[in-house]
């Protein structure tokens, strides 16, 4: 389950072209192919480079064999590169200069090498910016999400979604320390994970005995301090989702 694909994960069978050394790789356009960046908003990415489409070698200034390549989009209009002039002059071993056949015709482009990187095995692919509610969920579905279990006892839980994401971005086998663990979101989102992909995640979940507000809900439920939330819901969700259970008392984890 751990290598299958999925919106967050590239796997190999993404990488098909292989290297002289051996490493895999697959080609992207250098052009930046959203027309939202085009000569007009990123004016310094829009300039010509030289490329030898027998060779695959690409430069930013003329050299033997080259021909100009500028970027453009698929009707011809004048489109920008991804990547500014220094960064090809630091990597143009991650370039290569190709004849393409385009809807006018025959013409020479240049893209990018991106490489698998085997000893990861399972390679990120970049964040997105925004983390919409329906994709990660919001107060209010991690409100629902606490009420499942132990019920309306903290006012601003984070949905275990939000978490989740965050714990997609490191090996299934992470140690995640929660120093400040409220409600328990993490630690129930450790769990979640574990239980979805086979993980071996551990989870350290630290709350102080801050006392819950007097008449609140969690009073009301009997909780003396939120560090017992925590406890309670922790050990609820090791009940419903699996994965295990460990108590520390106050002190225990040593440094005074
Ligand atoms: C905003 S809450 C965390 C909420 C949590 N992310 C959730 O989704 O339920 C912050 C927590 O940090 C705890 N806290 C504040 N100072 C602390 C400290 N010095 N050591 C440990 N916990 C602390 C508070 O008791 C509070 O429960």
């Amino acid at each position: 389950m751990l290598d299958a694909s999925s919106p967050d994960l590239v796997v190999e069978a993404d990488f098909p072209l292989v290297a002289d050394d051996g490493r895999r790789y697959r080609r992207l356009p250098l052009r930046n192919t959203n027309k939202r960046f085009n000569p007009l908003t990123a004016p310094t990415l829009h300039f010509a480079i030289w490329g030898d489409p027998d060779t695959g070698e690409v430069r930013t200034e003329p050299f033997p064999g080259a021909v100009e390549v500028k970027p453009v989009f698929g009707d011809g209009s004048p489109a920008v590169w991804r990547w500014s002039r220094p960064r090809i002059d630091e990597r143009p071993g991650d370039l290569v200069c190709r004849r393409v056949r385009g809807r006018n015709g025959e013409r020479v482009d240049v893209y990018q090498r991106d490489w698998l990187h085997p000893a990861v095995g399972r390679r990120r692919k970049k964040l997105r910016t925004i983390w919409l509610a329906d994709e990660v969920g919001s107060t209010d579905t991690a409100v629902a999400e606490l009420k499942d279990v132990l019920g309306h006892v903290f006012e601003s839980p984070k949905p275990t979604g939000l978490v989740r994401r965050i714990l997609d971005t490191m090996p299934p086998d992470a140690r995640v320390l929660d120093f400040f663990a409220g409600s328990g979101t993490t630690g129930h989102a450790v769990a979640l994970a574990n239980a979805a992909d086979g993980g071996r995640r551990t989870c350290l979940s630290v709350n102080h005995a801050e006392p819950v507000r007097p008449g609140s809900n969690a009073a009301l439920a009997g909780f003396a301090t939120v560090a017992d939330i925590t406890r309670a819901r922790l050990r609820a969700v090791a009940e419903l989702v699996g994965g295990g259970y460990v108590e520390l008392g106050a002190g225990e984890l040593g440094g005074g």
